[in-house]
């Protein structure tokens, strides 16, 4: 999926399935925010791989299993889901839509899914906790370590259930939609986690430079080791997880450091193109840990076959992205609601024809590669 297929709906056509969402935002949003959402980097060749790869798995079904009606609960981390996906962490959600990460956390309040809240956020961590929903929160690490004390220190006051620390952006991605757009932030979506006058960089317009990546050059710790994540880990009580791995030796050394799971993800194509898709390397990363720690699966999933898939291939569950801020920017928390509910719907489905009570089952299922 380089572009999502926008497929032209009557917008009274109620949506069928998550890319449903893509037109409606597409309809609504300002040309420079579409290709911030939606680009990769490079030539986008990872971005269309995640998807293509992911349409290569084939899962073969089991028949006569007596299944009814599929339980979707899933326990993640130590805690009961209502299914096996969470929203995946996404920076400046009042991009989108005026509610932003009130929005989206509240949707997967009403969804019963994590909500995976970044360092990047358009709204302070309290406030997206407040929503009642779930939340895990995503460390982009800074420079300054008095600064990841802080956060961390706000992320537990806040009550998030997990940290998750995004290993896969020594540097932003160089993403030429962007750069071509000289995408910056309009100035009423700001860095609500950072304190102020971290923001300014990401704010200055200069034709051929993307400030998006030079604030984040500036305030990203770009050198970080293994070592910093055992430090990390000694630092808070709260399951971790790693994100942004797709080598298996690098899901071994993050379960060594006490990583309690990890995302295979390439971060949805948008840091080194040319990387594998990251459903492409999920088997072995389950065979490197999957007996230690959680595995998780995000890039380009957009669907409860996606879901199936992922899990017939040893995944603990997925985290979704893009698709959601379709959704929010289509209609707000109300759209959210809508697609987590039709996510939950197809993978109730999926499983059903796979022949499958519950997530875990789906591990039995054997899977083909296509071509
Ligand atoms: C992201 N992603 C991301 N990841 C992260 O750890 N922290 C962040 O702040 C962001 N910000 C962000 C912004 C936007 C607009 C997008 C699209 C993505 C990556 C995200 O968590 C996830 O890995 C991918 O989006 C998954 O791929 P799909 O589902 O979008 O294809
Ligand atoms: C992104 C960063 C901020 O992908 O994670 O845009």
């Amino acid at each position: 999926m380089g572009e999502p297929t926008v497929t032209d709906l009557p917008a009274e056509t109620p949506p069928v399935c998550l890319t449903d969402f893509a037109a409606r935002a597409r309809a609504v949003l300002p040309a420079d925010v579409w290709d911030y959402v939606n680009g990769g980097s490079g030539a986008e060749v990872t971005l269309t791989a995640n998807r293509a790869a992911l349409d290569r798995v084939a899962v073969l079904p089991r028949m006569l299993c007596g299944v009814e009606l599929p339980d979707l609960t899933t326990p993640l981390l130590g805690r009961p889901y209502a299914m096996p996906a969470g929203v995946a962490p996404m920076a400046y959600q009042r991009l989108l839509h005026p509610d932003g990460e009130r929005a989206l956390a509240g949707a997967a309040a009403t969804a019963g899914v994590p909500y995976l809240a970044s360092t990047l956020s358009s709204t302070p961590v309290e406030d997206v906790a407040a929503t009642g929903a779930e939340v895990w929160f995503q460390l982009y690490w800074l420079r300054e370590r008095s600064l990841v004390l802080d956060l961390l220190a706000r992320a537990r006051d806040a009550g998030c259930r997990a940290l998750v620390v995004t290993v896969d952006v020594p540097v932003l991605g160089r993403r030429f939609r962007d750069l071509r757009n000289a995408f910056r932030l309009p100035a009423e979506v700001v860095a609500a986690n950072l304190p102020h006058g971290r923001d300014d960089l990401a704010h200055l317009g200069t034709p051929g430079v993307s400030p998006v990546p030079a604030r984040s050059g500036a305030v990203f710790a770009p050198a970080l080791r293994w070592a910093d994540l055992a430090w990390l880990r000694e630092q808070v009580d709260l399951p971790l997880v790693v994100k942004g791995v797709l080598d298996p030796r690098d899901a071994r050394e993050a379960v060594a450091r006490g990583a309690d799971a990890v995302v295979v993800s390439n971060h949805g194509g948008r840091q080194l193109d040319g990387a594998p898709a990251s459903v492409t390397m999920l088997p072995e990363v389950v065979e490197a840990v999957g007996d230690r720690c959680e595995v998780l699966l995000d890039s380009g999933v957009r669907g409860g076959t996606d879901v199936l898939r992922a899990l017939a291939l040893g995944a603990a569950g997925v985290l979704v992205g893009r698709p959601l801020l379709w959704a929010l920017a289509a209609g707000g928390r109300p759209a959210a609601e809508e697609a987590l509910a039709l996510l939950a719907g197809e993978l109730r489905d999926a499983l059903a024809l796979a022949g499958c009570a519950d997530p875990a089952s789906a591990r039995e299922l054997r899977t083909l590669v296509t071509s």
